[in-house]
């Protein structure tokens, strides 16, 4: 699937119009409102969870991983359980795409099947493929270049935290041509958040990432800086990145030195603002690109940020099955 579709919305009292995804590749595929609204839906599955239970009741869910994952492997499933729905999970190497199968004919089947396929994959175009060929709705549960459903945590987390995300000064500290990074980007334009990103010049994020979220338009900003105390002063939240990511293992080397700097602990939560948070999208290497006094202290937020990958999941496999966000 890939047009989007107009639907009438529900917004509390107010009836509003609003385009509503049939996929879900990257955060501004949401746009604007519907980023809002679905942060929106996530609160309410926490706040009236049993009103959401069994909204999907009889349908299926193909969730399709391609790599290592805990949270959103786990969330996703619980989610689709919660919401009646039955997961079922696939690997590649259990799969026919391991002995060549192409994306494109796995995704006409399991349309067949599936009310919608949630899939963790390597390059970016494999989703787009995907989605091309699928009947059904596709959600990105990473890529190399969006992490779109953790970015959702993220929003919501600081949302829930401070009340507000418009004005917030997000201090990104380490590799930001990665997909944590680029989603956090579209976040922060769409929501009005502050975005200062610290990364050595080669980790810098991708151009194009950063012009199509400007194009998006937002009250949102996006700084690229190499120091990463012009990045942490000041700052409401701190969110350092893994220095060796999934597939990265191979330049563990050459990468530990290159970011050695790029590392959040006391100091550098110091020089953020005294309320400030730290969120980390996980799994957090303790003594590496976090402190274990920072990660497992009171200013880290990062377990409800991961608690918060389930109410998320839900309201975007409902969003998207639902073709509503209420
Ligand atoms: N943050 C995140 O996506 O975690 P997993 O790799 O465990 O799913």
């Amino acid at each position: 699937m890939s047009a989007p579709t107009t639907v009438v919305a529900q917004s509390g009292a107010a009836t509003v119009d609003r385009a509503t995804p049939e996929d879900f590749l990257r955060v501004l595929d949401l746009g604007r409102d519907g980023l809002h609204a679905v942060l929106d839906a996530a609160a309410d599955v926490k706040a009236r969870p049993e009103v959401w239970r069994g909204r999907h009741a009889g349908g299926t869910v193909v969730c399709l991983f391609d790599k290592p994952s805990t949270r959103t492997r786990v969330s996703t499933a619980v989610a689709a359980h919660r919401l009646g729905l039955l997961p079922v999970l696939v690997s590649r190497e259990d799969s026919q795409l391991s002995r060549g199968e192409t994306i494109e004919d796995t995704g006409r089947v399991l349309s067949a099947y599936a009310d919608a396929i949630v899939i963790r994959t390597h390059a970016h175009e494999t989703l787009s493929r995907l989605a091309g060929a699928a009947s059904v709705p596709v959600v990105n549960a990473l890529s190399d270049d969006h992490h779109p459903c953790q970015a959702l945590a993220d929003a919501l987390t600081l949302r829930e935290h401070f009340g507000r995300l418009a004005g917030l000064r997000v201090a990104y500290v380490g590799d930001a041509y990665s997909n944590i990074c680029h989603s956090l980007i579209e976040v922060a334009v769409m929501t009005g958040m502050r975005l200062t990103i610290a990364a050595p010049a080669a980790y810098h994020p991708d151009p194009a990432v950063l012009a199509g979220a400007r194009a998006a338009g937002g009250e949102g900003t996006v700084t690229v800086v190499e120091d990463p105390a012009e990045a942490l002063r000041d700052a409401h939240a701190v969110y350092p990145e893994i220095w060796v990511p999934m597939d990265k293992e191979h330049l563990r080397a050459e990468r530990e030195a290159d970011l050695r700097r790029y590392r959040v602990g006391d100091a550098e939560m110091a020089l953020a603002g005294p309320d400030a948070v730290l969120l980390h999208c996980l799994p957090a290497y303790r003594g590496r690109e976090v402190s274990a006094q920072v990660l497992d202290g009171p200013r880290s937020v990062v377990w409800q940020q991961a608690a918060n990958r389930l109410p998320t999941a839900q309201a975007v496999l409902h969003l998207l099955l639902a073709g509503s966000y209420t």
